[in-house]
């Protein structure tokens, strides 16, 4: 075995985004690439001299090869130790999980999430902290800091170690561990939630569709629902992690988990569905014949979470991403518990969690979890619902709508229009920021504009300022609409706008959504302008 000390030069670009650095696989599979950027890494946390760490990703195209090449460099910068997932899989949430069980110095996950994964489409790597949760931005900043200066990395020249064998392997003087992915997992989510409750649940004929979309939560779906649960087998669909998702797109959303939602929709549906992403810590939950919003699920979460073992005692507060619907703050108010508005990504949260300000947390991109880990968490989530449906012994309908009728419903939707030029972006962007100051007070489709202001965030924990986190138009009466710049994107420009009207009931509770969104559609359009500069006559994706 060889240690190698590679000359290489700073490559542009290796700023991570909203989670991680994702980039086109094969930006990813050129030369040098990876390796720049794992180095920086291990650059910017101190070194890797004498720590542990986790590693695992998603399956997709390129984690194979890229699981060995961090080993290899991980060896060669002293690391004691590398507990890897199986086949070098780990969902992101038993990815954090095994970070805390095992105090390890942090974790490299290989996913870019929801994003499609092949040769022609997207690789990501992201780093997390010893808390596992993922790096904060002064890391992710020391990170880039270091890519841009970077001229060489340390690498070993070795055979690859068999990811397919359980037990413990040796590079130089590291420890491999390959562990089973699911079982720690699998314990976890044992130790939060009623299963026998929800085994009864199964035996009693309660029928639920699972939709894994060729992704990674597919062992963690099949163990956990059918193997432990009971429910019958068949339960969990797409249940094979494969390099490409099987030409899925693993974004649990209407557009994406179509077949799902086709399922749910029809007429022998299932009393509950759900799907989750690539790396699986999103989530999408469907009743029969009624779908849940994510900030919705959220909100009903967090009024029933008592119902389960593990949240027994009480929630100590609730956090949500800003651009989530104001509903998880209703039922925090009625709880009198904290809540918390945060910028976009789940690195927020941390620090509310760590601190114990905040038990569960919630984004309206299909992200819920708690303080079981530190990402969010799409299986659990699931279990939550199955956990509540069996204590409540009612459906997804009936308990949607009798939280409606208890705190008023917050219609919500989010535009996408993806893609666009990056400068076009920009100026609709700036055009809205350049104007805020002169909004408060004016009248846009009926509604006074009660404040307009570009997000900031100051962290209550640690002081730390996030500015320019997304354009807030706020109504009176509790209606808004936020527009930001997507920072995970990895093909010119996102615009996300985000919808809400919140009516507070007991009348108009049961309007269709966008329809009920309309007046707000047509308000952000006269004041963004996002079409009009566009040219694009309606948004690409609608959640
Ligand atoms: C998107 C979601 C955000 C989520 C992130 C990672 O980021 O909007 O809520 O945390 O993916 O899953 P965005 O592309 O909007 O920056
Ligand atoms: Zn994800």
């Amino acid at each position: 075995m060889q240690l190698l000390t590679i000359p290489t030069q700073p490559i542009e670009g290796q700023k991570p985004g909203t989670s991680g650095l994702r980039k086109k696989t094969r930006v990813f599979m050129g030369h040098h690439y990876l390796e720049n950027f794992i180095q920086a890494t291990f650059d910017a946390i101190g070194g890797a001299e004498g720590k542990s760490f986790v590693l695992g990703g998603d399956g997709r195209y390129f984690n194979d090869r890229a699981a060995q090449v961090i080993l290899r460099m991980a060896a060669a910068n002293g690391a004691r130790k590398v507990i890897v997932g199986q086949g070098a899989l780990l969902s992101t949430p038993a990815a954090s999980h095994l970070i805390r069980l095992n105090r390890t110095d942090g974790g490299i996950i290989l996913s870019a999430s929801h994003n499609p994964g092949g040769l022609d489409e997207d690789f990501g790597v992201k780093f997390n902290m010893p808390n596992g949760g993922p790096a904060p931005e002064a890391v992710t900043e020391a990170i880039f800091a270091r890519t841009k200066v970077i001229d060489s990395y340390r690498i070993v020249e070795t055979m690859d170690v068999d990811l397919m064998k359980i037990g413990t392997q040796v590079i130089g003087n590291m420890e491999v561990c390959v562990i089973d992915p699911v079982a720690d997992y699998a314990s976890l989510m044992e130790s939060l939630f009623d299963f026998p409750k929800m085994r009864a649940l199964f035996a009693g004929g309660f029928r639920m569709r699972f939709d894994a979309m060729c992704a990674v939560t597919g062992p963690y779906a099949t163990e956990i629902l059918e193997n432990r649960l009971g429910a019958p087998k068949g339960t969990v669909t797409h249940g094979t992690p494969l390099p490409d998702f099987g030409g899925m797109h693993p974004d649990p959303n209407p557009t994406w988990a179509h077949e799902l939602m086709e399922e749910m929709m029809g007429p022998d549906a299932p009393e509950f569905g759900a799907a989750s992403d690539g790396d699986g810590d999103r989530n999408m939950v469907v009743g029969r014949g009624i779908y849940v919003s994510p900030s919705d699920s959220l909100a009903v979460l967090a009024a029933n979470a008592h119902l389960a073992p593990g949240y027994r005692a009480g929630l100590k507060g609730v956090a949500r991403s800003m651009p989530t619907s104001a509903a998880a703050d209703r039922v925090a108010d009625a709880l009198g518990i904290g809540r918390y508005e945060t910028p976009t990504g789940w690195k927020f949260f941390g620090n509310l969690l760590d601190a114990g300000r905040a038990t569960l947390c919630g984004e309206e991109s299909f992200g819920t979890g708690s303080d079981h880990v530190r990402e969010k968490d799409g299986l659990w989530a699931v279990l939550l619902w199955l956990n509540v449906l069996a204590e409540r012994a009612e459906t997804v309908h009936e308990i949607l709508h009798q939280h409606w009728q208890s705190f008023g419903r917050n219609y919500y939707s989010r535009h996408d229009y993806e893609a666009l030029p990056v400068a076009q972006a920009d100026a609709i962007m700036n055009g809205l920021r350049g104007r805020l100051a002169d909004l408060p007070g004016q009248t846009v489709e009926g509604m006074r504009i009660a404040s307009a202001d570009d997000f900031a965030y100051e962290d209550p924990v640690d002081g730390s300022v996030s500015s320019g986190q997304g354009i807030r138009i706020a109504f009176e009466g509790g209606s808004r609409f936020v527009l930001r710049l997507s920072g995970t994107g990895t093909e010119g420009a996102t615009i996300r706008l985000y919808l809400e009207r919140f009516i507070p009931g007991p009348e108009g509770l049961e309007d269709e959504v966008q329809k009920a969104l309309a007046p707000m559609i047509r308000a952000a359009e006269a004041l963004a302008g996002i079409r009009a500069a566009s040219g694009r006559a309606a948004p690409d994706v609608v959640t």
